[in-house]
């Protein structure tokens, strides 16, 4: 729930665009920009300034994957879904990382210390199977290794 300073702030934020759909990208990427996320409750704050529905605003930031609706989290961990990371194991490297960090793609743990997310090949396949810790290349993982890691990033965080 944001407190009052923080829905002032919004509509500060977001007080330049004028009612209609033509405005909405903008200003949510306005306050994604800011947050590094779209807070649940700024979304009643954007449809009002836009004299929009919230269920309409809603969809918009459902709709497009570039905006978060969780905070982003401290330390993201990003699993390889490429081929080269497939055929070597990689599905058992996410098994593991889900498994100990209690957490599908595309989430946080509750703390917003972790986060888990789907990515693509970068071309560093030597490495394969493999994450990335923070940006970090981690690899080549067995089970076991990434067990061992999530435990310590859990544990870490
Ligand atoms: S397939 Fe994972 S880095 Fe290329």
């Amino acid at each position: 729930m944001l407190d009052t300073e923080a829905t002032l702030e919004i509509q500060q934020l977001v007080a330049e665009f004028k009612p209609g759909n033509a405005d909405l990208l903008r200003a949510l990427h306005k306050v994604h920009h800011r947050y590094g996320y779209i807070p649940k409750e700024s979304m009643a704050v954007v449809a009002r300034q836009l004299r929009l529905s919230e269920a309409h605003v809603y969809g918009t930031v459902t709709f497009y994957s570039e905006l978060r609706l969780t905070p982003p989290p401290r330390t993201r961990i990003d699993w390889c879904s490429g081929p080269a990371c497939r055929i070597k194991g990689g599905e058992y490297v996410r098994t593991a990382l889900e498994s100990v960090l209690e957490i599908g793609m595309e989430q946080n743990t509750p703390d917003d210390k972790l986060g888990l997310h789907l990515a693509q090949c970068n071309g560093t396949c030597d490495f394969a199977p493999q994450i990335w810790v923070g940006g970090k290349v981690v690899g080549p993982l067995s089970a076991a290794d990434t067990i061992k890691l999530a435990r310590e990033l859990k544990e870490q965080a």
